[in-house]
């Protein structure tokens, strides 16, 4: 038996061949739902990317649709939440997953466009979709959502100020959803990603990155810092996803949950 059999779920974020919203996208339609994928969609070239995952998702056998969905346009997330009621009658999952990197670097330089986006992308982006949600789910009387978070989301590393302070945000929204919503059996947590070789995972290594070093020395100064010995890849989040979003996670609410290979907070 499928665990997310007739479960239908929206994914935010999940352009990208390597991104952790396809992996779950994927891993979700996997386990039996219907996934609609989300990402910006601002041209026929960002369109194209969205539907090839969904072609992708579509030869394994999943059932997965596009929609293209700017998180910081609350009129687009309220257009994609109503075209899936209307197509499915119900939404039970939503993994919001789409994130900028746009607030990494180094504190004095930052600048207020900066923090603008990273605001509206991590947070409140994240937090309106979880609003458009939250009734359909009170609704159908369940609902799960995971919010993509970072282990920035709970300790802080050097050069990444609005970063961390819009993942540790996201982390308070998730604990608060979950206390105001549990009465309507909605549960709410975040994972917690440690280094996850995506296209994103490259932007911050190219923070780290010293004069003459190579990114692959980068990586492999990474991978070493990882108790596990390697960075994670989209398909470890994936899979953490999955277990949230499934009755295998019935008494789970509120957690921040690191999936970093046994990476610290604080590492
Ligand atoms: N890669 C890492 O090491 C790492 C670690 C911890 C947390 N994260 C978080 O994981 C999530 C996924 O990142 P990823 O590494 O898979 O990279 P990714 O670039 O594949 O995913 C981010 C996605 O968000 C989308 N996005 C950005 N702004 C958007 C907007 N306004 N509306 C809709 N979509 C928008 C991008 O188009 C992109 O597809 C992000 O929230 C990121 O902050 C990443």
């Amino acid at each position: 038996m499928k665990l997310l059999l007739n479960k239908v779920a929206i994914v935010t974020g999940a352009a990208h061949p390597m991104g952790m919203g396809f992996a779950a996208g994927l891993k979700l339609a996997q386990a039996g739902a219907k996934v609609i994928l989300t990402d910006l969609g601002r041209n026929e070239q960002e369109l194209e990317t969205l539907e090839q995952r969904v072609s992708e998702i579509s030869e394994l056998g999943g059932n997965a649709i596009a929609m293209a969905v700017d998180i910081t346009e609350r009129s687009q997330i309220d257009a994609c939440v109503e075209k899936v009621i209307e197509r499915y009658g119900q939404i039970d999952i939503l993994f919001n997953n789409a994130g900028s990197p746009a607030g990494c670097g180094e504190f004095l330089n930052m600048t207020d466009q900066q923090w603008d986006i990273s605001y509206q992308v991590n947070v409140k982006g994240t937090a309106d979709f979880c609003q458009a949600v939250i009734p359909v789910m009170i609704e159908n009387g369940n609902g799960s959502i995971i919010n993509n978070s970072s282990l920035s989301g709970l300790a802080a590393i050097e050069n990444m100020a609005a970063y961390t302070a819009t993942k540790f945000a996201v982390v308070g929204l998730t604990k608060a959803l979950a206390c105001e919503f549990g009465k309507n059996n909605i549960r709410v947590n975040s994972v917690c990603p440690g280094n996850i070789w995506t296209q994103m995972g490259q932007i911050e290594a190219e923070l780290l990155q010293k004069d003459g070093q190579s990114i692959a020395d980068v990586k492999k100064g990474m991978s070493a810092k990882v108790p596990l010995g390697r960075c994670g890849v989209s398909e470890d989040v994936a899979n953490a996803v999955v277990y949230l979003a499934s009755d295998m996670a019935s008494y789970v609410s509120g957690v921040a949950m690191p999936v970093s290979g046994g990476m610290a907070p604080g590492l």
